[in-house]
């Protein structure tokens, strides 16, 4: 399942991301990649002793956890802390891969198991040419270019890759989440489940029926949370 969000980013939390990212270092993105993924990706990120990044990661965190949808698509149990990429020049593309399952803390304190991924784009699309993320799921194949601000959700599961950018420069924001709810089949069921509520009770109401059914919901959240 995949799931865009639009303007998960204010547009002066959008002005200011893009300011401190203007006046931070990058470095060669191969640092975070998994031994596969280190061979295709050829693209720039921001390090971890960037001196912006602490207040990029809050601003970003922060902007997620007032997301009510971004809640009930990704059910997170743990977010590891976002990083920042940036594609363009030499450093351009990231060819097919799948995300690795477990990915250490940056403070080396435990693992986050990475079920699902986001990507939150910072540069507006007019501005550069190519950089669409392309992800193959069961359902096909699907080619995502998003306005500044605005989020894709989806299965760290799925294989995927950033096309080559050959004009301008596309940043972005990138994301590994711990569900509480690990299977991708399982989660789509409850987001299906969830939205359908919020437009029977935005029609009916607090009906009897409604009421019921958001038992339900949380019933079977219940059943396949863990925490
Ligand atoms: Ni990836």
């Amino acid at each position: 399942m995949l799931i865009t969000i639009d303007d998960v980013l204010t547009p002066n939390e959008l002005a200011e991301a893009r300011r401190l990212l203007a006046d931070s270092p990058w470095i060669s993105g191969r640092v975070t990649a998994g031994t596969q993924a280190a061979q295709v990706k050829n693209n720039q990120q921001l390090p971890e002793d960037a001196p912006h990044l602490p207040v990029l990661r809050r601003l970003v965190l922060g902007a997620l956890q007032r997301n009510a949808l971004f809640f009930t698509a990704a059910l997170p149990l743990k977010i590891l802390p976002p990083f920042f990429n940036r594609y363009g020049g030499d450093a351009n593309h990231y060819g097919f891969h799948v995300d690795n399952a477990m990915r250490l803390l940056p403070d080396g304190s435990g693992y986050v198991r990475a079920d699902v991924s986001a990507t939150l784009f910072l540069s507006d699309p007019q501005t550069y040419d190519g950089g669409e993320l392309v992800i193959d799921d069961t359902f096909g194949r699907h080619s995502i270019k998003l306005k500044a601000g605005s989020m894709v959700v989806y299965p760290s599961s799925s294989v995927h890759q950033v096309m080559p950018v050959t004009r301008g420069e596309r940043v972005a924001c990138f994301m590994f989440m711990q569900s509480m709810v690990r299977d991708p089949g399982r989660r789509r069921l409850l987001y299906e489940m969830d939205m359908a509520l919020l437009q029977l009770r935005q029609t009916l109401g607090e009906t009897d029926a409604v009421v019921s059914l958001t038992g339900t919901y949380h019933n079977l959240l219940r059943q396949w949370a863990e925490s």
